[in-house]
């Protein structure tokens, strides 16, 4: 391995990574529609010194509303790391549940992300760090405190939130803390014990593998697990150097062991990120993708590769399809730092959400690495000087201590890498687990499909209901 693991492995994000928005942000198809509208927020909701403020935006949509009810509940989605359309885009179930409970929907963008910059186009410049300081989940949790305060205009409408991933934490935490102003939260593939000391930080490497290993046949994970020593193997060498990035078309070819070490970790972003879209049907959330995507990966790396130049021709034609599906990419782009929602949660990485990742058991398709908590944080500091802090998301939030939590869905598909961190075991009877054993990432949260597994459909008639009872009892 060259140079830390550490910081590339608690750089894969946990909804959209570099990866993703390199092939995937322009490609994904615009469906429903709302107003885009904007809300005032202090800068910092801690402080009693300053005034400053600025706007984060939301999508609004109250066609589905019943004008003649008094108690129109508010459907809100607790925005996580990216431009929130996005996410408007990809939680359908959402609008269909609308559609039935008549409900106002909203979708808050998360600070720091997409139009919601504090300091515009200064936001991230690495010469303000003071920029980021009001970049935290209980930052952005008043945010959504003030935004639902203000929708409800003291009228008492029942606000569901909805999140899926990082957007499922917020929701989970949301109740928790501002149980007044939620009636509960659908908190979908949500890894809220994902931190240090409360989960095995093999975990993640260890569903994706398992994922691949039974997608097609197993010679899927042995060429993986092969391939670091081939690409270690030609990357040594000029002409080998040139023979990735050939086989690749890379826009940028390798030149040296820091471009290889930036291939190899694009790549095991792209097999974890494949794993979590690994959705029945074809979709374009985080990349433009075929049904079922990880088999037709392993379908390309179904036999066993002896020769170097083998292997790395298979690698290539099973990576391309994530990285060039609709076979109009021209050259593959695996620079990172293109874009701010990137930054974004890069540095909530380097703050409060510190997850740890390695990879050490035997069987695993990835390369060895150990969790350096040491290292992580001195590449934060260096980056953006900030020292993260690795338990204060446990201290704030109370890590698997959470009896006390009324109201809350957890749901957890078994195929999506995150569920390891995700809750799969109610702490009360008022907390509800939803296990979709063929379920990847937040998949119970996207549009019905008629390839949905009946695990899914169960997961969302099971969601309504429990939504449906919350709305009633309030
Ligand atoms: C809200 O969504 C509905 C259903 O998708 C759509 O018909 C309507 O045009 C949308 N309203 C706005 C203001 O975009
Ligand atoms: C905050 O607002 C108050 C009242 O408008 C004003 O008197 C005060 O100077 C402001 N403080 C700062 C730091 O801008
Ligand atoms: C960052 O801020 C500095 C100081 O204001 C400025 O000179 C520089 O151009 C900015 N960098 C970027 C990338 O905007
Ligand atoms: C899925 O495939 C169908 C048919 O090939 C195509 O019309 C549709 O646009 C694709 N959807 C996505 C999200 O790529
Ligand atoms: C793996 O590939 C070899 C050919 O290289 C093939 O003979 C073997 O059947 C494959 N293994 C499985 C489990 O399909
Ligand atoms: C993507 O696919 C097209 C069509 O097969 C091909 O011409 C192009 O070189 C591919 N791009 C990359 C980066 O491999
Ligand atoms: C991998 O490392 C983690 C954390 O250091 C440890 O909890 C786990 O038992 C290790 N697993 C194996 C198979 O060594």
């Amino acid at each position: 391995m060259i140079g830390s693991i550490g910081a590339a492995a608690a750089a894969i994000c946990v909804v959209l990574c570099t990866v993703a928005f390199q092939v995937g942000a322009g490609a994904a198809e615009v469906k429903f529609k709302y107003e885009i509208k904007e809300f005032q927020v202090p800068l910092d909701h801690f402080s009693f010194l300053s005034n400053a403020t600025f706007n984060i935006r939301y999508l609004y949509n109250d066609s589905f509303v019943d004008k003649k009810n008094a108690h129109t509940p508010i459907f809100f989605y607790t925005g996580n790391e990216g431009d929130i359309e996005l996410f408007a885009q990809n939680t359908g179930f959402m609008w269909e549940l609308a559609e039935k409970q008549r409900a106002l929907l909203i979708f808050a963008e998360h600070r720091y992300y997409g139009k919601s910059l504090p300091f515009g186009a200064s936001t991230f410049n690495a010469s303000m760090p003071d920029h980021l300081a009001y970049f935290t989940v209980e930052q952005t949790l008043e945010d959504y405190a003030m935004l639902i305060t203000f929708l409800r205009n003291d009228l008492p409408l029942p606000v569901v939130a909805f999140g899926g991933s990082y957007g499922g934490m917020l929701a989970a935490w949301f109740r928790m803390k501002y149980p007044h102003l939620v009636a509960g939260a659908l908190a979908a593939s949500a890894p809220i014990l994902q931190f240090p000391g409360i989960t095995d930080c093999d975990i993640f490497y260890r569903i994706v593998t398992s994922v691949f290993q039974n997608a097609y046949n197993s010679n899927c994970t042995t060429n993986i697990g092969r391939s670091w020593k081939t690409f270690e193997t030609l990357g040594g060498t000029e002409a080998g150097k040139k023979q990735i990035s050939d086989a690749f078309n890379l826009c940028h070819p390798i030149k040296n062991d820091a471009d290889l070490k930036n291939f190899l970790d694009y790549i095991e972003e792209v097999y974890g990120n494949l794993a979590m879209v690994n959705y029945p049907y074809n979709s374009s959330f985080l990349a433009p993708l075929p049904p079922y995507p990880v088999r037709q990966v392993c379908f390309y790396l179904k036999d066993l590769h002896q020769s170097d130049a083998d292997l790395l021709h298979a690698m290539a034609s099973a990576l391309a399809v994530y990285t060039n599906y609709t076979g109009s990419v021209k050259c593959l782009d695996t620079s990172v730092n293109s874009n701010a929602d990137d930054s974004g949660w890069n540095v909530q990485t380097c703050n409060q959400m510190v997850m740890p990742f390695c990879s050490n058991s035997t069987d695993s398709m990835f390369r060895p690495s150990s969790w350096n908590f040491k290292e992580f944080s001195d590449k934060c500091y260096k980056d953006y000087r900030l020292t993260p802090k690795p338990y204060d998301i446990i201290l704030r939030y109370g890590g698997r201590n959470i009896e006390t939590a009324t109201n809350i869905i957890f749901s957890n598909g078994l195929l999506d890498p995150w569920s390891g961190g995700g809750v799969l075991q109610a702490p009360n009877n008022k907390v509800d687990i939803i296990i979709l054993p063929e379920g990847a990432h937040h998949l119970d949260l996207r549009n019905s499909n008629p390839a949905d597994p009946p695990s899914v459909r169960d997961a969302r008639n099971k969601e309504a209901s429990i939504i449906a009872r919350w709305i009633h009892e309030f």
